[in-house]
């Protein structure tokens, strides 16, 4: 696709889905816009940002109508840094315990970090009169997802409490650049510290309601399903939706299968939480977890941003596996292996990370 690296890997290309090689990830605190994964799921809408309207209605006194310039002139502009993390990310763990039919085996790299420039959420709220018993703030995008039953524009929601902290942005900017197309232009929303599947891209309309979205990415899929379900269970509102990231981690170097020379080996890669959680520590592990080293964070604490992290092990000749784990500021850290976490949609694979690689004899 324009704009994406040549070295992507694409899991499918209408809609385009993909996500960079591993190593891509560790080369910036902010992902570079060629290299941040794209996650669709319908055809990439194409909007004339100057006919484009952002519509606000529902439980709210005053119904808005605004174009960008609207935005730009009505509201003061900020600039947030943001790990966008996809449910899926690192579905490919969970795949490998059990098969998941019609799931993509996304990597490590359904995730990345940017600079999101527009305004918040809860000024434009505030400006339409939000009413007091509008308890979820829902977002329907410009697309038409066929994969949806029945066939429907991309949308989800989010509770009142984290639409009115302030963090949340309907955003035209990323890394300081114009919203590419892939990403949502001309706006979209960058809910921080929750699954990627409610950023909603192409944003047309926000909706206070009393109850959570009835879209089909809210009330149907993007639901953390008991392992023991039918795949379809999430069709009749089975399990919990999700929301909030819980703490994980990935290796980015090496790569999975290098091969390396004995001795001091530098291992890298990212680690985030979300919410209200931020990453405290990172653990590294040549002995399966016997020991553990801490490994040194590159990145300073961000509220909702990941931190990159680095360490040297000490590798003899012969397979050796690395693994990770991170804690977060709640003193949670991750589970051992994907066969806990399992789940019939591949949702939220937070094992510890683990790389195998081939030391030189
Ligand atoms: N918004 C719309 N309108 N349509 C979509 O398919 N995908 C969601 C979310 N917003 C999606 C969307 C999912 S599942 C994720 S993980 C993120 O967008 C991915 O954002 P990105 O493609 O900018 O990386």
């Amino acid at each position: 696709m324009a704009g994406k690296r040549t070295d992507m890997i694409v899991h499918g290309t209408e809609p385009y889905n993909a996500e960079p090689p591993r190593g891509a990830l560790m080369q910036s605190r902010l992902t570079a816009l060629d290299t941040f994964y794209v996650r669709n799921h319908g055809p990439i809408p194409e909007l004339d940002p100057a006919r484009w309207r952002l519509e606000v209605g529902g439980l709210v006194s005053g119904e808005l109508r605004l174009s960008l310039a609207d935005l730009r002139a009505g509201f003061a502009e900020l600039e947030l840094d943001a790990t966008l993390q996809c449910a899926g990310n690192r579905r490919e763990g969970l795949i490998a315990v059990r098969a998941i039919p019609g799931e993509a085996p996304w990597g490590p790299g359904a995730t990345g970090t940017a600079r999101w420039g527009g305004v918040s959420l809860a000024d434009v709220l505030e400006s339409a009169g939000l009413a007091e018993e509008a308890s979820h703030i829902e977002f329907i995008g410009g697309d038409v997802s066929p994969e949806a039953q029945p066939a429907q524009r991309f949308g989800a929601s989010i509770p009142r409490r984290k639409a009115l902290a302030g963090e949340v942005l309907l955003a035209w900017k990323m890394n300081g650049e114009p919203l590419p197309a892939a990403h949502g232009a001309p706006l979209r929303v960058v809910v921080p510290g929750y699954i990627g599947a409610r950023s909603v891209k192409w944003l047309q309309r926000i909706v206070a309601r009393t109850t959570s979205s009835e879209n089909f990415f809210q009330a149907r899929t993007y639901r953390l399903l008991p392992a023991d379900a039918d795949a379809d269970a999430g069709l009749n509102g089975t399990g919990v939706p999700l929301g909030a990231v819980a703490v994980n981690a990935d290796i980015l170097t090496p790569d999975e299968g290098a091969e390396v020379q004995p001795g001091p080996l530098e291992v890298g890669g990212y680690a985030f939480a979300g919410d209200d959680r931020h990453v405290i520590r990172v653990d590294v592990s040549t002995t399966g977890g016997g020991a553990w080293s801490q490994a040194e964070l590159i990145d300073a604490p961000s509220r909702w941003a990941w931190r990159r992290w680095r360490a040297q092990v000490t590798v003899a000749p012969g397979p050796v596996e690395i693994v990770a784990r991170a804690w977060d500021s709640a003193a949670a850290t991750q589970p051992e292996h994907p066969a806990q976490l399992w789940n019939p949609k591949g949702y939220a694979n937070n094992a510890w990370a683990r790389v195998s690689v081939r030391v030189a004899g």
